[in-house]
């Protein structure tokens, strides 16, 4: 599997990553609901597969997983990437430590402000920021950026030095990728009180609020365009550019290896992350993911 950098940081990742926050139509993560065993097992087999990238948040209930593979082999042979939704310095520190303490290591490679929508959001959460670059410059983690939930949020990338990377939704469908426009839900959960009161409500009053995968729409052409766009802005700034949701969520499983090509073949995209949920998934997609690269390179 052919390794990239991620923009200027030194860290040295492959192009295909492994997600561990997929979510289902429950609500509830697939691999948190994996047995420890067999997803530190899954992880492991990536690895044997070239795939060092591993892809975790705070809220996803995986580092158990992440801690029992990491056992196994040696803490340099992965790039962990992390994320926090605290909106304050203490809390995400406190968090941090946390992560510490759970994944039983001694620094993050790369640490993420999960799930942004917009700039208020990104302006209300300067104190989680605050922290990430703090924990930098103490050596606790390599590299700090922040996972975009919103086209405004994207755009502010450019305009933030700290930041030294973006994870971004990308397909080729524009399915559930970052637009101007937000739902009830991501309007709610941009709020930090608000989304505090969302994870307080009866289920079945989430269920109306919170966006059903079938009823998805593409985002229109010109909002993918311009996401497109700014990514490579990004990207041109030597940011390390992260693609997420390159299957949209599973929506587009049964175009798989369009899916996967079509991410495959953006430059400004260093590595991109895909929730697979056993082997079968990862030999197909490294098989899709080295065969256009060897094709590319005219192997
Ligand atoms: N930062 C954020 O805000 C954020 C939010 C959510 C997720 N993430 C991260 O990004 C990762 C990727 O997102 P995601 O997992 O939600 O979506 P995704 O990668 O677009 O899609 C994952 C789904 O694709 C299917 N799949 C994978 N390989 C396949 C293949 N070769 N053929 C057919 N189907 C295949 C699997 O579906 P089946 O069910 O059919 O196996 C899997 O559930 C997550 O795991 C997580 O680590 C980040």
């Amino acid at each position: 599997m052919k390794k990239v950098e991620l923009g200027k940081t030194g860290i040295k990742v492959s192009r295909l990553g492994i997600g561990t926050g997929t979510g289902l139509p429950s609500g509830h993560c697939a691999q948190a609901l994996m047995e420890t065993k067999e997803l530190s097992r899954l992880l492991l087999y990536s690895l044997d597969c070239g795939i060092n990238h591993w892809d975790t948040a705070f809220q996803y209930n995986t580092y158990p997983h992440i801690k029992k593979a990491l056992q196994q082999i040696r803490r340099s042979d992965v790039v962990l990437t992390t994320k926090f939704s605290a909106a304050h310095e203490k809390e995400t520190i406190r968090d941090f430590n946390i992560t510490l303490k759970d994944l039983n290591v001694e620094y993050v490679d790369v640490c993420l402000l999960h799930g942004v929508r917009t700039n208020t959001e990104l302006k209300m959460r300067s104190g989680a920021l605050d922290a990430m670059v703090k924990l930098k410059k103490e050596g606790k983690v390599r590299a700090i950026g922040l996972s975009s939930h919103g086209l405004s949020v994207l755009k502010s990338v450019l305009e933030i030095p700290e930041l030294d990377l973006v994870l971004a939704r990308i397909n080729y469908a524009g399915l559930n990728m970052d637009s101007g426009s937000l739902g009830m839900y991501d309007q709610m959960a941009s709020v930090y009180w608000l989304k505090k009161c969302y994870k307080l409500l009866p289920e079945r009053v989430k269920s109306l609020i919170r966006p059903k995968k079938s009823h998805l729409q593409p985002i229109p052409e010109d909002a993918r365009n311009e996401v497109e766009e700014t990514l490579q802005k990004i990207h041109s700034q030597s940011k390390g550019v992260v693609g997420m949701k390159v299957l949209a969520e599973g929506m587009l499983r049964d175009d798989a290896e369009k899916a996967i090509k079509y991410v495959n073949s953006l430059s400004f995209v260093d590595s991109f992350i895909i929730g697979m949920l056993n082997k079968e998934e990862i030999d197909e997609n490294c098989r899709i993911v080295n065969g256009e690269n060897q094709a590319l390179e005219g192997v």
